[in-house]
């Protein structure tokens, strides 16, 4: 390289190490792949809250559905890789929907850069109020014995809702009437309007409905009951142990984000989910917060890539059983 070049690149560098001291210099815009109101954005708005004054600039949350959180995710992997947009991505965006869309625009692990875990979301079995099954046991006999009258809410193809709710459909061997939403934030109301029976979903859209007697829940689908809902049996309590699952919330970035600015970006995260206002918000609606360990981008990468091996697994093996 001659002198001249040299110097050009080192002023270069210094320009581009300057503007990443100064970011954010304004808002950022966090792309949630699916409806407002659903679990995906209230994560990002009460993480989002406490990251923008952490950040000194708005997180603004700028909901782009479809095509069951891909549509959003898209746009969010083809974003200019500056720091100002990225996205709540989860187990659906970044690791169930490879397994269910061949054709999938994004890679989660090449076309992302992890900027660090939210939430775990923990999944419950829940149904309209007026469901007659009382508990799990006699929502599994019902279900067997009324599969093809049954109507199942979910977010659309590779969403939570759909791949847990594919798992569930899948061990009890029911087939029931799949509707699809742009999230299960509408799916929610129309649950608890009565026009679907049931669903699967992350327990932070749930818990406010369920303390409010508005749907059923029949179990949650994890080792333990939740500190939200101490009255809630596990599926292992209630009589269908093979159900086991759970889901997570996660900030990622497009590919080619500056380190400095992912940086920044986790460090307001880490920082959010030590505030006490905050981390009260969220364990109350049943969220699952990581310890410290557990929120760097290094393990946010190794999440994505085990669930994406994982659900892989799953869901080809129920294809294949089919
Ligand atoms: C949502 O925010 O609506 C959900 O995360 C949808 C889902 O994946 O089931």
């Amino acid at each position: 390289m001659t002198k001249r070049l040299l110097l050009f690149a080192t002023l270069l560098g210094l320009g581009a190490g300057a503007a990443h001291a100064a970011y954010p210099e304004r808002p950022i815009t966090l792309i949630v792949p699916f409806a407002a109101g659903g679990p995906t954005d209230v994560v990002a708005r009460i993480v989002g809250d406490h990251m923008s004054r952490t950040l000194g600039q708005q997180v603004v949350v700028e909901n782009v559905t479809g095509a069951g959180g891909t549509t959003g995710t898209t746009r969010a992997a083809q974003a200019s890789p500056d720091g100002y947009t990225i996205m709540m991505g989860h187990m659906g965006t970044h690791g169930a929907a490879p397994a269910v869309y061949p054709n999938l625009k994004y890679d989660p692990v090449k076309d992302f850069v992890p900027i660090g875990l939210a939430a775990g979301t923990p999944i419950l079995i829940v149904a309209r109020k007026n469901f007659p099954p009382k508990d799990l046991k006699e929502f599994i006999t019902y279900a067997k014995a009324n599969s093809e009258k049954l109507n199942e809410a979910h977010a659309g193809v590779g969403s939570v809702s759909f791949t847990t709710c594919s798992l569930l459909n899948s061990i009890l061997d029911i087939k029931p009437t799949r509707v699809p939403y742009q999230g299960t934030g509408p799916a929610l109301n129309d649950l608890v309007g009565g026009q679907v029976d049931y669903m699967c979903d992350q327990i932070v859209n749930l818990t406010p409905q369920i303390q409010a007697g508005s749907i059923k829940a029949y179990a949650i689908a994890t080792e333990k009951r939740s500190p939200a809902l101490p009255d809630l049996p596990t599926t292992k309590e209630g009589g269908l142990p093979e159900f086991q699952v759970s889901a997570w919330n996660a900030l990622f970035a497009p590919k080619g984000t500056p380190k400095e600015v992912v940086t920044k970006l986790n460090g307001a995260l880490v920082k959010a989910l030590d505030d006490e206002t905050t981390r009260k918000r969220l364990l109350d609606l049943g969220a699952e917060i990581a310890d410290r360990a557990g929120r760097s981008p290094e393990a946010l990468q190794k999440l994505v890539t085990s669930e994406i091996a994982r659900w892989n697994k799953v869901l080809r093996a129920q294809t294949a059983a089919k």
